[in-house]
């Protein structure tokens, strides 16, 4: 499939689980792929081995997200993927623990967008797809903070999709449930350990997702074939929330 030939992709968080299998899927539908993260030798490799770019950008700097999108011109499709957290149960957690997951989860994807949006409207044609979680969606234990943060992506999402309706460019957002990446060291000792097996029996496809397959999502929602569709959270999590 050449679904996203002649298209410039960019990717934030690229150089992790998902951001990685997010890169080589667009690749291979044909996009150039301009991967970004602040591990920025694991970004330069993974670049080469797409045949795209590779840059250093730290999401949580709105400065440098606008520098690089200056810098690439026309992007056609921008992955807010990059996110961070450390489970705790909400009572242990602290102002900063708060301000940095609102920062990597949130915030970051506000801040890219805007530096991306503006030239996507001005040429009337563009994708973002935004990375939420299905704890966005029904919550999660020991990732209250975490899981505000993916609310938030999940409305501003929507808000932005509206925004920006009128200018063809279509705004979606793939909420994975668990997957398997290092992020599930999150979930740490034998408390982690049994959260996570508990969710594993809840999913009804019976395994956790893999990196591929949240790919397979957002090269979908990047290509025509999801011309319209705008403004939609789509769980990509073996059937654990069916919304
Ligand atoms: N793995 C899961 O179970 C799961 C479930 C739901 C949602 N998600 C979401 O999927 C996305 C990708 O997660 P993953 O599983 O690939 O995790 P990961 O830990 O493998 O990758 C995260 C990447 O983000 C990068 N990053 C961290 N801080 C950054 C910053 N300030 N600027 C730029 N890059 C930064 C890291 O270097 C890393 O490469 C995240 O938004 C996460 O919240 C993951």
């Amino acid at each position: 499939m050449n679904r996203l030939e002649g298209r410039t992709a960019v990717v934030t968080g690229a150089a992790g689980g998902i951001g990685s299998a997010v890169c080589r899927r667009l690749a291979s539908e044909g996009a150039r792929v301009v991967a970004t993260d602040i591990a920025v030798e694991a970004v330069m490799e993974l670049a080469r081995e797409v045949g795209g770019l590779g840059r250093m950008l730290d999401v949580t700097d709105p400065a440098a997200a606008a520098a690089l999108a200056a810098e690439l011109g026309e992007v056609d499709v921008l992955v807010n993927n990059a996110g961070w957290d450390r489970v705790m149960h909400f009572l242990e957690t602290t102002p900063e623990h708060w301000e940095k997951v609102l920062r990597l989860n949130l915030f970051s994807q506000i801040s890219v967008s805007h530096a991306f949006a503006r030239g996507m409207a001005e040429r009337r044609r563009g994708r973002i797809v935004n990375i939420a979680s299905d704890a966005g969606k029904v919550g999660s234990s020991g990732e209250t903070v975490y899981a505000a943060a993916k609310g938030g992506v999940i409305a501003f999402t929507k808000s932005l999709a509206r925004e920006l309706a009128r200018d063809n460019v279509n705004v979606n957002c793939v909420c994975p449930g668990p997957t398997e990446t290092a992020f599930l060291d999150v979930f740490e000792g034998e408390r982690g350990q049994n959260i996570l097996e508990g969710m594993r029996r809840a999913v009804p496809l019976r395994r956790f997702a893999t990196p591929d397959d949240v790919a397979g999502a957002v090269a979908y929602l990047a290509s025509d074939d999801a011309a319209y569709l705008t403004g939609q959270a789509i769980s990509v999590d073996g059937g654990l929330v069916m919304s």
